[in-house]
Parts: structure tokens; C-alpha cells; sequence
């Protein structure tokens, strides 16, 4: 028996999978650390925390499994986007890492714009300047933290320091380096242009792999504190986004993942650089080599319903998701009238406006708490609809929708996506996220798999399908049309 190793370097935890040949999932355990935000719009954490727990994680997996080190024979990595990792030249981390969520760089995202252009930036990179990716954290550093700017040799994302932990190497994997605004899209390289306007050294940055690549071998120190043999095969593996899409099996043109947690996050495979010139959707390369994804993000989803839940909660302490969700069942498709935008923390696609703002519209004195629940779905998933019809404006199709996240463990959450949507969804047998996607692009690296479509055919299988109800229909197209108009009058800019 082989079996695979996958790692996700997340924001609340590390995670390790462990999983034999034919994808099933033998062992997984998680080791949390902390977030921290020691000052207003920044969000940092400790590399050496990520590689606390990544250790311990893999560690778990490897003891609860039991299987001779000799047959785990590839090593897969994921991880949170986008953060900065400066290191010196001793490999010493500089500065605590600058994350995803990190908004502090929104005048290294002008200066970007300004220095680059903003259409020859969306061209090159398939991106407009964000505050989350990589690049304006470096020209941040360069202007608020000089010493320790002056100090640094490289600079790598998450997963990318824990691998040269592992493996020594520098290195990373095209889907991952399409978040740091540096990448050429197209060449799946760095982007010499955009290095020279930068001033960002390319000796800086690691070589860019595809996902199943392996790009070095487990060290002897680490393999002996893991368990694991000395010389595994490291995969490159991808974003989190791009892995947990492999694990989703959205490798082909055709079809896209709905995922509900926190936020929300529609994500379309596409062969081509399908770019979206006003830059409202993401466009990245994918951990499928030589293919690309799209990706639009609703910032509060299953978050917005959260807020709703924790509101009430002051009133009904112990008020359920369920109890709550069974209210919003109770009342009809369109909520008779009552509209919720839920930008609660502002919005990415499609408005890529920090300053929207979440509001209920069309209150009536015969609306009641099932309207407000039902609304605040129903509005969570038109704003991933705006996503949908962006990606189907630039020719990416659609036809198959799979639900991941919480919202594929609800009932209703299926059926609003499938009736808002107009396209039937399906439900996955497993899902186990990230590093599982991981550990199947380890599998191809390792010659487990031909290529990433014969591992989706062995390991992912669809479990149900929810059909389209045409007798909501009508309401929906009506209610969104409605939702679409809400929007302007909630710009606070
Ligand atoms: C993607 C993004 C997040 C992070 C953290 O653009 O910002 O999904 O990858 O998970």
C-alpha cells in the first residue's frame, strides 16, 4: 500500500492528511496557533508557530496511522495566500509574516497602480494592486521599516518557508505565486516588467514550480522528528484555494465550486488566462499545470449569517443555526420583498469597495425574523451570483456547480444556490479541504497518479445532486434584479 502526505499551512491552524492511493483519508489532525493584530488594518503571525504546528500535525498523522515511514512516498503542501515571509541571508525570519487579511498597504496599492499602470498590471497579472497580496507589503517594508528592510535576502509565502524548513529548497508553485502581484500570468514566471518598476530583487524570490512538481526531498533532521523517511519527494502544491479545487476535483473546464464558510467563494477552472480586464474576479493559475482559475469572494457568507444568529443571541441565548435556518425555510423564496446585502466587512467581487455596506431593504410591518433569515441567505448568495455572471460575461462556462463548505452540509444553503444560480449542484462524497488537494498533487508528483485528472477520477466522487426548483425561478430573478439595484446607495466612500 502507498500512501500520500498533505499540509495546510491555514490561518487558524496547520493541518495534516494522510491518505492512501485511492484517496481515502486514513488520519488528519490539526495544531492551532494564534492571529495577531497588534495594530488597526494589521494582521500578523509567527512563522515559527506555523512551523510548531506543522510538525506536530504531521507528527499526529504519521503516530494515529501507524504505516511504515517506507510507504508514505510524497509530501504535498498548501497553505493561506499571499502573506510575506521576509528572511536575511542566514534563512533568520526578520519581521513577524504580513498575512492575507493584512490591510495596511493601501498606499503601496496606488503607488502600484501609479508605477505600473493599472490596466498593464491587470494584463500582466490578471490582478488589480490589493492590500492582501504580497508585493505591497515589500514596498511597505521598504518605506516604514528600512533596518529590516535593509536586512532582507528572500522573501517566500507560507507554505514556502515551512518547505524550506523541509527540503532546504526555495521554492513555490505558480498558483500561489499568482497571489503575490508579481507573477506573469502567462509565462507562469516572474514578471521582469513588474520586478523593474518595483525595485523587488528576483534573486528575492523563489523558482516557481508547477503544483504536482517536485521541488526537493525531505531533510534528514526533519524526516527523523516526523517519522518520515529521509528523502520524500515534496511536491509544490498550490494555494489553498487551488489545492482544495483539486481535492473538489474542479480541474476542467466546465466546472466551478461553490464554497459557503466564513465567507464565500465561487471558483471556476478555466484553460485559458480567462482575464477579467476590470479586475473584480481574481485570476490566478491554477495547481493544474498550464491551467488557470478564476475566483470571486464574498467577503461575510455564511459569516453574515453568523452575525445574525450572534445578534439575536443577546435576546434568545441559546437560538440554533438550526432553529433559525428552519424560520428562513418556512418563509417563501424572495422573502416576499425583503432584501439583505451583506456586505457586513465590505466586499471584493464584485464591488472591490472596503467601504460597502450591509443593509436590509424593503422592510414591511408583515416581515418578521424568517424574512430577515431568509433574506440574509438569499443575499448572500446573489452576491456570489454577481461572481457567476461575471465568470459567464468572459466565456468561462458553468454547467456544473459542487458545493463545498458549510453551505453544501444545508439543505436550504443547496437548494438557494441551485435555484439562484439556475444550475443543479452537486454534493461530494468526502471533502476534506486544502490538504487533501495537496496530497493528491503529491500522489501525481510521486507517479502515484498519471497526471491531476486521473487522481480526481480515482479519489472524488459526487454524492448528490440538487436540481434547479422552476417554481422558484421567477421570484429569484426577480429578487435579484431588485438586490442588483441596492448597491449604490450603500458606497459610504
Ligand atoms: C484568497 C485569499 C484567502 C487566503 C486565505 O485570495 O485571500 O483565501 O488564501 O485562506
Amino acid at each position: 500500500m502507498t500512501y500520500l502526505l498533505g499540509l495546510d499551512i491555514g490561518t487558524s491552524g496547520a493541518k495534516a492528511i494522510l491518505c492512501d492511493g485511492a484517496g481515502r483519508v486514513v488520519a488528519s489532525a490539526t495544531a492551532e496557533y494564534p492571529l495577531s493584530q497588534p495594530r488597526p488594518l494589521w494582521s500578523e503571525q509567527d512563522p515559527a508557530d506555523w512551523w510548531r504546528g506543522a510538525r506536530e500535525a504531521m507528527r499526529a498523522v504519521v503516530t494515529m496511522a501507524g504505516v511504515p515511514a517506507g510507504q508514505i512516498v510524497g509530501l504535498g503542501l498548501t497553505g493561506q495566500m499571499h502573506g510575506a515571509v521576509f528572511l536575511d541571508a542566514d534563512d533568520q525570519v526578520v519581521r513577524p509574516a504580513m498575512l492575507w487579511n493584512d490591510q495596511r498597504t493601501a498606499a503601496e496599492c496606488t503607488q502600484i497602480s501609479d508605477l505600473v499602470g493599472a490596466e498593464r498590471l491587470v494584463a500582466i497579472t490578471g490582478n488589480p494592486a490589493l492590500t492582501g497580496f504580497q508585493a505591497p507589503k515589500i514596498l511597505w517594508l521598504r518605506r516604514h521599516e528600512p533596518e529590516a528592510y535593509a536586512r532582507v535576502a528572500h522573501v517566500l509565502l507560507p507554505k514556502d518557508y515551512i518547505r524550506l524548513l523541509l527540503t532546504g529548497d526555495y521554492a513555490t508553485d505558480a498558483s500561489d505565486a499568482a497571489g503575490t502581484l508579481l507573477l506573469d500570468l502567462r509565462a507562469r514566471d516572474w514578471s521582469a516588467e513588474l520586478l523593474a518598476a518595483l525595485e523587488i530583487p528576483r534573486a528575492w524570490l523563489p523558482q516557481v514550480y508547477e503544483g504536482p512538481q517536485i521541488t526537493g526531498r525531505l531533510l534528514p533532521a526533519a524526516a527523523q522528528e516526523l517519522g518520515l523517511r529521509a528523502g520524500l519527494p515534496v511536491a509544490a502544491g498550490g494555494g489553498d484555494n487551488a489545492a482544495a479545487a483539486v481535492g473538489t476535483g474542479v480541474v476542467r473546464a466546465g466546472v466551478v465550486s461553490s464554497s459557503i464558510g466564513t465567507s464565500g467563494v465561487l471558483f471556476a477552472h478555466s484553460d485559458a488566462p480567462a482575464l477579467d480586464p476590470q479586475g473584480r474576479l481574481h485570476g490566478f493559475c491554477h495547481a493544474v499545470p498550464g491551467q488557470y482559475h478564476l475566483m470571486a469572494v464574498t467577503l461575510s457568507a455564511g459569516g453574515a449569517f453568523q452575525w445574525l444568529r450572534n445578534t439575536l443571541r443577546a435576546i434568545a441565548p441559546a437560538l440554533s443555526y438550526d432553529e433559525l435556518t428552519a424560520l428562513a425555510e418556512a418563509t417563501p423564496p424572495g422573502a416576499e420583498g425583503l432584501l439583505f446585502t451583506p456586505y457586513l466587512t465590505g466586499e471584493r467581487t464584485p464591488y472591490l469597495d472596503p467601504l460597502a455596506r450591509a443593509a436590509f431593504v424593503g422592510l414591511t410591518a408583515r416581515h418578521g425574523l424568517g424574512h430577515m433569515a431568509r433574506a440574509v441567505m438569499e443575499g448572500v448568495v446573489f452576491s456570489l451570483r454577481d461572481g457567476l455572471e461575471i465568470m459567464k460575461g468572459l466565456g468561462v462556462p458553468a454547467g456544473e456547480i459542487r458545493a463545498t463548505g458549510g453551505g453544501a452540509k444545508s439543505r436550504l444553503w443547496l437548494q438557494l444556490q441551485a435555484d439562484i444560480y439556475g444550475v443543479e449542484v452537486a454534493t461530494l462524497a468526502a471533502e476534506e479541504g486544502p490538504a487533501y488537494g495537496a496530497a493528491l498533487l503529491a500522489g501525481v508528483g510521486a507517479g502515484v497518479f498519471a497526471d491531476v485528472a486521473e487522481a480526481v477520477a480515482r479519489c472524488v466522487r459526487v454524492a448528490g445532486v440538487t436540481a434547479t426548483n422552476p417554481a422558484n425561478r421567477a421570484a429569484y430573478e426577480e429578487a435579484y434584479a431588485a438586490y442588483r439595484q441596492v448597491y449604490p446607495a450603500l458606497h459610504h466612500g
